[in-house]
């Protein structure tokens, strides 16, 4: 599949989403297999690479840091700030809260430049919008990042098209990442319109609706236990119930993905991509053979008889993407 573009770089048109490497599925991946892993979807053709400073509180930043350190021109490195950690008195973690300000973009760009052993950033996301700050003054502190040689370009994750729009007169966005999928198809009507208008990039995220649409989730396999967010109070989706009518629609994907002699995740990663050339997808897997998997769909064309027959589930799927405070930091 050809190269498509962000800014002016271009990409393969599959990246990697990095996060579950460190964070939110379950324990932290062993620190050289996931290296190797890195280094094996550079091999392949990956040159897209998504972390952000939250994830595993800078953990997955310096895990690519470490990867890349010889390598870097190989790679475009995207990543995020906007979550502040928060600690309790005895200091430890306490959660998140958003923080659009410059002084904490200033804070969180040099500890992300020092943890991914770089000097500039490719691409560099507010993580969130934060309601409190306007985002013309976070977008130009942002874009000072650019003047000074930090960062390449720009993105904002989970934007309203109004967001977008202002963000862009502020200085030019590149890309702006929201959930995208077979499931999750809410930024149709505004977002990529508005994307389109300005000459952006989607870079879609969870387009395997977190490992729900790859077939590899079944009753009795049900993602939980320790430092997994995929569970009811986080994601209503896999909530009792949900999760089992969510199941069944994934079985709609198979049947079509039996078409192919491919895997369901093959063609929810293919559906993403063929939405649009100014789309690109960052699926997350922490699994080599997943990584072989995904890197197939490249090759997947669909007909309109099937995309018509996977786009009829979205208004089917049981359960919001986030819980009420995770819908609440996606600014709409
Ligand atoms: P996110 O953006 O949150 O990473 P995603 O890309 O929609 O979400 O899905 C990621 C999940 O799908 C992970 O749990 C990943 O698990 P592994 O680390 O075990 O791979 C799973 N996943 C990714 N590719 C897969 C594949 N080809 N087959 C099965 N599971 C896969």
């Amino acid at each position: 599949m050809e190269q498509r573009r962000i800014n002016d770089f271009s990409v393969y048109p599959i990246g990697l989403g990095c996060m579950g490497l460190s964070a939110f599925y379950g324990p932290p991946t062993e620190r050289a297999e996931a290296v190797k892993l890195l280094h094996n979807a550079i091999e392949r053709g990956v040159n897209h690479f998504d972390t952000a400073e939250m994830y595993g509180m800078g953990a997955n930043e310096k895990l690519l840091g470490e990867a890349f350190a010889d390598r870097r021109d190989k790679v475009r490195i995207a990543t995020k700030f906007g979550p502040k950690f928060l600690f309790d008195e005895s200091g430890k973690p306490a959660g998140t809260t958003i923080d659009g300000t410059p002084e904490n973009m200033r804070r969180a760009v040099e500890n992300s430049l020092a943890y991914l052993q770089t000097d500039i950033i490719d691409l560099y996301y507010l993580h969130r919008v934060d309601p409190e700050v306007p985002i013309e003054e976070t977008v130009g502190a942002m874009g000072e990042l650019v003047r000074e040689g930090k960062v390449r370009a720009l993105g904002l994750s989970e934007a309203s098209p109004e967001t977008i729009r202002r963000a862009h007169a502020t200085h030019p966005i590149s890309a702006v990442q929201s959930e995208y999928s077979i499931f999750s198809r809410d930024i149709e009507a505004g977002v990529l319109p508005a994307l389109d208008e300005i000459g952006a990039t989607l870079v879609a995220y969870s387009p395997l609706g977190r490992g729900l649409l790859t077939g590899a989730l079944t009753r009795d396999n049900k993602p939980g236990g320790e430092g997994e967010y995929r569970q009811a109070a986080m994601q209503p989706r896999f909530a009792d119930g949900a999760y089992e009518a969510n199941l069944a629609l994934v079985e709609e994907v198979g049947a079509v993905a039996a078409n192919h002699d491919a895997a369901p995740g093959q063609i929810a990663l293919a559906w993403v991509l063929g939405r649009g050339k100014n789309i690109v997808a960052i699926p997350g897997t922490t699994k080599l053979r997943n990584l072989d998997s995904n890197l197939g769909a490249a090759d997947i064309a669909l007909t309109a008889d099937e995309i018509a027959r996977l786009e009829a589930l979205a208004d089917r799927v049981q359960g919001a993407r986030y819980n009420e405070s995770g819908m609440a930091a996606v600014n709409r």
